[in-house]
């Protein structure tokens, strides 16, 4: 029997890690680039646009449907990475791991082909002010088209989200918990163990919106006992145009295609079809192939550090650019709860969130301004916008300092 390999991590070093990402090395308006809107979409590593270029050009081909030779590399590549994705959030079997075109369509799938089915009018979801539009719409559908009814769980002042709020709005009628492991805005981390627990009590799935909590969170599916788990591959260093889901196997196998066409059915007769078992079920069409490989290779990339290094280091961030900002007696933190994720987002006195991202935008720093797709957690806390700096695994406290000296020059144009 062999050994079993184990794999040499990388020392984390973000001074080092952060020439892994060429598009890091350039300039915007002739000053060095600062990106601190990884909340929107992180930068991708080499590793991962060699990966895809490679497959590209030595081993593409359409999966599932040929039996050439490249067809067959190809599959074999597509399917890798599914285990990949299986491994990476601790899933007990890969064909538990649905690829998606993103988080949003994952959330999508299991409105429509888990709950939709299910739910009828005055039944109940549970979700939280903190969610994405893409863990709200999807639920809206519901409730204008069934007569669902959305209940929310408030966060506290400072931005916390208790496992307790969750429960007092869980009742007999509740079919669906849905919550963000981590907000886009305010980087709370909700206590997704607690809330499954208390859920799973009164007999209520949960579903965590990941795309913000897999690139920050070790996640672990089985430890959490949780239901579904929707993430994005863009976030976490990965491309465009995929992203997964994982559901307990007893709901994948229960649930009806969400959309139909090539390669989800079993047969198809003019009269008649029948539809193949999970997870193909939920992948009509061409998939996301040369993304898949991309997403396996950002999982490698991801898991070549201890991800309590990457996580150790995007606090102390967050810490010193919270440090940083309390000169400025002029703008409000939206967002401290505790233990949360790398996430800063802030109201600046006298200044619209657009003219300020604007400005810093010609110190090279980039950030985004706007609502972030949160408008119930813009009206939660009176805000109409935020500005947001979002950290990632290559930022240094060269890039927080760089963003307080832009700020500092935007009050002064500003303010
Ligand atoms: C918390 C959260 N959920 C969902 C999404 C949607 O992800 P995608 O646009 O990749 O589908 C985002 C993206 O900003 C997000 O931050």
């Amino acid at each position: 029997m062999n050994a079993p390999v184990t794999i040499q991590k990388r020392q984390f070093d973000a001074n080092v890690a952060r020439r892994d990402f060429p598009i890091l090395g350039r300039e915007v308006y002739g000053k060095p680039l600062v990106y601190l809107d990884n909340g929107a979409s992180a930068q991708k590593p080499r590793a991962v646009l060699e990966a895809m270029e490679t497959f590209a050009t030595s081993e593409y081909a359409n999966v599932h449907r040929g039996v050439h030779f490249l067809s067959a590399k190809a599959t074999e590549r597509y399917e890798a990475a599914r285990e990949t994705v299986r491994k990476f959030l601790n899933a007990g079997r890969s064909d538990e791991i649905v690829f998606t075109k993103g988080g949003t369509e994952a959330i999508n799938l299991v409105a429509h082909s888990f709950a939709m089915p299910r739910l009828q009018a005055g039944d109940e979801i549970v979700l939280s002010v903190m969610e994405h539009h893409s863990n709200i719409v999807p639920w809206h559908f519901l409730r204008e088209r069934q007569g669902v009814v959305l209940r929310w769980v408030d966060v506290t002042d400072n931005g916390a989200l208790d496992a307790e709020a969750v429960d007092a709005l869980i009742g007999p009628k509740t079919r669906l918990v849905a919550i963000s492991h981590m907000s886009n805005v305010l980087g709370t981390i909700s206590p997704l163990k607690e809330i499954v627990r208390s859920a799973h009590a009164r007999g209520v799935p949960v579903l965590a919106d990941g795309c913000q909590g897999a690139v920050h969170l070790a996640v672990d599916v089985r430890d959490l006992d949780i239901d579904f788990y929707a993430f994005t591959a863009h976030k976490l260093y990965g491309p465009t145009g995929i992203g997964a889901l994982y559901g307990k196997p007893e709901h994948l196998k229960a649930m009806r295609p969400f959309n139909g066409g090539g390669e989800m059915i079993q047969e198809v007769t003019k009269g008649v079809v029948t539809y193949a078992d999970p997870p193909m079920r939920f992948e009509a069409g061409t998939p996301p192939i040369i993304e898949s490989v991309g997403l396996a290779a950002a999982i490698d990339y991801v898991n070549g550090f201890e991800r309590d290094a990457i996580a150790a280091h995007e606090h102390d961030l967050l810490a010193y650019a919270r440090e940083g900002v309390r000169q400025f007696n002029w703008l409000k933190v939206v967002g401290d709860a505790p233990g949360k994720g790398s996430i800063l987002s802030f109201e600046a006195d006298g200044m619209h969130a657009h003219d300020l991202a604007t400005i810093l935008d010609r110190e090279g720093v980039a950030v985004r301004a706007g609502h972030h797709c949160a408008q119930p957690l813009m009206e939660r806390f009176g805000a109409a916008s935020t500005t947001r700096a979002s950290f990632a695994l290559y930022n240094n406290r060269a890039d927080v300092d760089a963003l307080i000296k832009a700020l500092a020059k935007a009050r002064d144009i500003l303010g």
